[in-house]
């Protein structure tokens, strides 16, 4: 059976936690539409054009995924993709009152669609891309944080 899945997310930028998810997740489904959401309610460092094509760069090695943006309700997005299901990744029991919250908002909005829960490499727990930005933006180093293609454009990005 062919089932689609999307991943949400603002990706300002993407992490190597996004990508581990990203890579475990495309095992299990036959396709995997990374969504890229327009307005962030965070104040986003990079241009929803920028997200989505650092996005694409960084996910072209995988052929079964597929970058697109949205907005409105996600599981409108969802339907129209033609997903039957939600990744959200779970790095830290903090994360989970906040995911479950949006889970069963989405399940009320849309019985069809479905939640799944991904935990990342635990040495990805840690990382978000909210500290990458800070980290970065006070001249620390984010290797092994993020994929190279990122550190490059963060640094144009910061130094712009
Ligand atoms: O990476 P983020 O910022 O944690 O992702 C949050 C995201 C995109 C999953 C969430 O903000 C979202 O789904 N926004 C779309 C609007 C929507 O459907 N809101 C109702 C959620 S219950």
């Amino acid at each position: 059976m062919d089932i689609i899945a999307v991943y949400p997310g603002s990706f300002d930028p993407i992490t190597l936690g996004h990508l581990d998810i990203v890579e475990r997740s495309r095992g299990l489904f036959s396709k995997v539409i990374i969504a890229v959401l327009r307005n962030p309610q965070k104040n986003a460092l990079f241009s929803l054009e920028e997200r989505v094509e650092i996005t694409e760069e960084v996910c072209r090695i995988y052929p079964e995924v597929e970058v697109q943006s949205f907005d409105g309700l996600l599981v409108d997005f969802a339907e129209q993709t033609g997903a039957r299901g939600i990744i959200r990744g779970l790095r830290a029991p903090t994360d989970f009152e906040y995911e479950l919250q949006m889970a069963l908002m989405n399940r009320r909005l849309n019985e069809q669609v479905e939640t799944l829960f991904m935990v990342p490499r635990e040495t990805h727990t840690f990382v978000s891309s909210s500290l990458v930005k800070e980290i970065a933006s006070l001249g620390g180093s984010v290797e092994g944080l993020v994929p190279p293609l990122v550190e490059k454009r963060l640094r144009e990005k910061l130094a712009s």
